[in-house]
């Protein structure tokens, strides 16, 4: 089974040469996929419409403003800040985590930590900015000592997830990891199993992926992430 919570414990420095070099990766692959002359399905043309992603960011609202006074499970007593969300209420890809870490909770801010600097990454190599995609995550206070949703409180969480997906919308929805795909398949999965695969919910395209988390500490498995995402790719040109 794959834990996505595990504490990362590499020094700073070498954060820093692991993120590099796994970015590094994923750049090697998006040059040679414009060298390949696929350099369209790279940078998806997005075709905006202001208006009705106003109308969702207004939407957002109240759902955001419930999730500051929440209660309903009991991780708002030991959160620092609840963490809504980050990014374009009006994005075609929502990408979603499991729960903030350390610094998310101090930030009240979704992937911002390594695993966020990596997605951070990943947004970037897949020819995107962080500022065009929805981030957010199954539960929206952290877990103590970053251990991993219980499902009762993914289960107390769940109303507001779906009601992010439900205004936003996208087209595609990726999971980072186990967490984020049984949330939304009411399943219990193995992510070696589903990762890459296409589901459907609630009439948006959902494809899992591993955590940038585990990324940090299987580097390897960066190739099978890069498939996934130029998977991605493929169906927000299409
Ligand atoms: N891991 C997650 O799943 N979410 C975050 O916001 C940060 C790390």
């Amino acid at each position: 089974m794959v834990n996505t919570r595990k504490e990362l414990t590499s020094s700073a420095g070498n954060t820093r040469k692991e993120l590099t070099s796994i970015a590094n990766d994923l750049k090697r692959y998006i040059e040679a996929e414009r060298a390949a002359g696929t350099a369209d399905i790279l940078s998806p043309a997005r075709p905006r419409a202001a208006a009705s992603d106003q109308k969702k960011a207004r939407l957002l609202e109240p759902v955001k403003k419930e999730v500051l006074s929440c209660r309903r499970c009991a991780l708002y007593k030991t959160k620092k800040n609840y963490v809504f969300s980050d990014g374009d209420p009006g994005a075609p890809l929502v990408f979603i985590g499991e729960a903030p870490g350390e610094d998310e909770d101090i930030q009240g801010v979704p992937f911002v930590g390594r695993a966020g600097q990596l997605l951070t990454k990943m947004i970037e190599a897949m020819g995107l900015r962080r500022q065009d995609v929805y981030i957010c995550n199954v539960i929206k206070c952290r877990p103590p000592n970053n251990r991993a949703p219980l499902p009762g409180e993914a289960a107390a969480c769940r109303d507001y997830l779906l009601s992010q997906i439900g205004i936003i919308s996208p087209k595609v929805i990726c999971c980072l990891g186990k967490h984020a795909a049984e949330a939304l398949l009411g399943t219990e999965v193995f992510i070696t199993k589903i990762r890459g695969k296409e589901f459907e919910f609630n009439g948006i395209t959902l494809i899992p992926t591993y955590h940038p988390a585990y990324l940090l500490r299987n580097p390897s498995a960066k190739k099978e992430v890069w498939q996934d995402l130029k998977k991605i790719i493929k169906i927000l040109s299409g």
